[in-house]
This record gives C-alpha cells, structure tokens and sequence, in this order.
C-alpha cells in the first residue's frame, strides 16, 4: 500500500516533469532539453497487428489477427536489443534511442524485447518513464527484463518502481510475476499462430545481479563464492510447470527464454586461442558472429540449461549483458544467442576493441517465427545508418 503512494508520488513527478520540458519545446520553438532524448529520436505510430487475447498476472497471450479477429498466418517478427543503459549523458543515449527507432522504422516488428540493463540504475525513474512513453507513441507492444544494472537487491522499492513504470504502460506487456519468485519480472508472453494454436510462448525472467550471501548459505556455495548471479530453483521451477500446462492445453509447449545474465553454457561457444582473440570451441556450431569477451555468466550453474533439455520445448535461449559478443549458436541442439547492444554506455566495441565503428556491434537482433514452428535469427546493426 505504502509502497503504490510512494510510487505514485514519484511517478507523478517525473510525468510532470517530462510534460514541462515537452511544453517548454514547443512554446521555445523547438529548443528541445537534452533530457528528452527519446523525442530526439522522432517516434512515430508504427501499425501491428498484434492484439491481446487474454492474460493473467504472470502471462498475456497475443497474435496477430486480421480486421474480422481472426488470428493469421503471418510470420511473427520479435526485435530484441539490450544494454541501453539510459544514463545522464543524453548524447550517447540520443544516440542509441535514435538508431534502435530507426531500426524499429524499417523492419516494423511484431514485438520488442529488452534483455536488461536497459535503466544504468534502479533510480532513475525519468528514463523508465520517458522510454515507456515513446513505446507508447510507437504503438508496438513490448517487453523487458532487469539487468545487473538495474538491481542491487532481489526485491526493493526503487527496483520494483522501475517495474512498475514500465508495467503502468497499456503496451508494455511486462509482469511482476508470482510473488514467491525471486526478482520482479518473471512472466511469459504467448504468441498464438493459425488456428489458435500456439506458436511460441516466451519466458522472461529477472536474473539478478551478484551472488547474493543468503543464497550461497541455500545453494551450499562457500562464503567467498562471488560472482554474477543465478536462476534460482524457483524459476527453473516455473519454467517446468508453466511448459507442462502449455503442454496440457495447446499440446505443444514450443518456448523461447529471456534473461539478462548468460546461461552459463554460453562458454562452449568460444574460448581463449592464448593471444587474447577469442575462437569457436567446436562444441557449438556458431550461426554467426564473434565473441569479443568473456561470457560474463555465473560461476555457478543452477541447472536452467539441463532442465531445457529435458523439456525438449525452448528452442533458443537469448540474453544480453556482454556487449561486445554478438554471435549466435547452437548447444546441444538449443540456440544461444546474444540481443545486439542497443546502447554505448559503460562499454562498447570502441572502448574494449579500438575497432572503427563501421565494424561496431551495437543493434537489434531480429528473430523470424514461422507458421511450421521453424525460426530464423538475424543481427541487424547500427553501423547500417553511419
Ligand atoms: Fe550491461
């Protein structure tokens, strides 16, 4: 209760503030606050499709329906990117919002996914706002989970005012999810093809930030066990029961899976050739792409990976969090792949490999689902609009 006023207050705060600094452009003529750099990227209504059928308080079920309702056969088309880390310096984030809308512009996806680290911290509300705001204006529905960045406990009240702020938005299909769960943001979007059936059905979860000490004392992991943080039992449980009822009701429980941090398995995929340069294992069949650095997972592993293959349902699994890896795999028959960064900030593939920004990395992933079940996975990259 206390927790919703304080929150609305807030809210309502930076709404005001936002609504000034738009009025203050317009009366100015056009001398537009570095602060709203979503508006300087020049959002505009992008027609979808894409209509909620129905949802609950951890999952919403959407698909593309035609002009009498009826869901069609259409290709479903997810844009995921990560890594934004809205900041103080609204050069960089001009910079990053702009591209990633051009990107939105040009390939007019049926879903966007954040993959975390989208706010730099759990305080600045202004930027969750604002960028809730231009999806709102854009009129795509989309999702997010919470970095590393974004959370400095598993429950609190500025990480759950962050949520909130993107949830209070009409196309944000992002939920809290069950309260026994770690984290906010465990949920799961479900895209229906033809006929109903089900075609995808997309969890999410929140995937911490460092190992936290009250965990290692439930894991059994030594004091000094330090490191990033793991999906807990209690997710993995989720995920288990959530594909068995997917199962029950559509007879198929096809998934993909969402988080920020790497699944440690992640480090088949390349390792160290001794020079610093990093070269495929011949574990994983690479699909495209090159790692710049360390796969920066948890050192330890919680068992999320094993539990796909025995559900024999997630087709691929896609996270964010090292911004200069951008390639994609295949594990043991699950794809692995990595949102493109969206945004410069902390690090980029300047700062960490003096490349020239024609060879950057930074973009949006684009992910195909077909009506057969079959997908395809693209990088789409920033440098395209240099
Ligand atoms: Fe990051």
């Amino acid at each position: 209760m206390l927790y919703n006023i304080w929150g609305f207050v807030r809210q309502s705060a930076v709404r005001i503030h936002l609504a000034a600094a738009k009025t203050i452009y317009k009366i100015s003529g056009g001398k537009l606050p570095k602060s709203l750099y979503c508006k300087r990227a020049n959002p505009e209504k992008i027609p979808t499709d894409v209509r909620i059928i129905s949802e609950n308080d951890y999952s919403t079920t959407i698909a593309k329906v035609d002009e009498n309702g009826n869901i069609k056969s259409d290709d479903f088309v997810i844009v995921s990117t990560t890594d934004f880390h809205f900041d103080v310096d609204h050069d960089i984030n001009t910079k990053a919002v702009k591209n990633f809308v051009q990107h939105l512009k040009d390939i007019k996806p049926d879903l966007v996914v954040l993959t975390g680290d989208n706010i730099l911290s759990k305080y600045q509300q202004i930027d969750a706002i604002q960028f809730a705001q231009m999806m709102e204006e854009i009129g795509i529905y989309w999702t997010a989970v919470f970095g590393n960045h974004e959370t400095r406990e598993d429950r609190g009240f500025y990480k759950w005012l962050l949520f909130k702020s993107f949830c209070d938005y009409e196309h944000c299909l992002c939920k809290f999810g069950p309260d026994d769960m770690f984290g906010y943001g465990n949920f799961t979007v479900n895209i229906l093809g033809e006929g109903g059936k089900l075609l995808k059905t997309l969890f999410h979860f929140d995937s911490g930030r460092d190992i936290l000490d009250r965990d290692k004392e439930k894991y059994g992991l030594p004091a000094d066990f330090n490191g990033y943080d793991f999906l807990k039992k209690e997710q993995i449980d989720f995920y288990k029961n959530e594909t068995a009822k997917l199962k029950k009701q559509y007879g198929s429980a096809d998934s993909f899976m969402y988080m920020h941090i790497p699944l440690c398995e992640y480090s088949h995929a390349f390792k160290d050739d001794g020079n610093g340069r990093f070269v495929p294992t011949g574990e994983c069949e690479i699909l495209y792409g090159e790692q710049y650095e360390s796969v920066g997972c948890s050192s330890f592993n919680s068992g999320m990976f094993d539990t796909i293959l025995e559900t024999g349902s997630t087709q691929a699994v896609f996270a964010g969090h090292d911004h200069v890896n951008d390639w994609a795999a295949i594990y043991k028959g699950v794809h692995l792949v990595y949102s493109l960064p969206g945004g410069y900030a902390v690090y980029n593939m300047g700062d960490k490999t003096g490349k020239p920004e024609s060879e950057w990395v930074e973009g949006v992933t684009i992910t195909t689902l077909h009506n057969d079940g079959s997908i395809e996975l693209a990088p789409r990259y920033n440098r395209i609009y240099l």
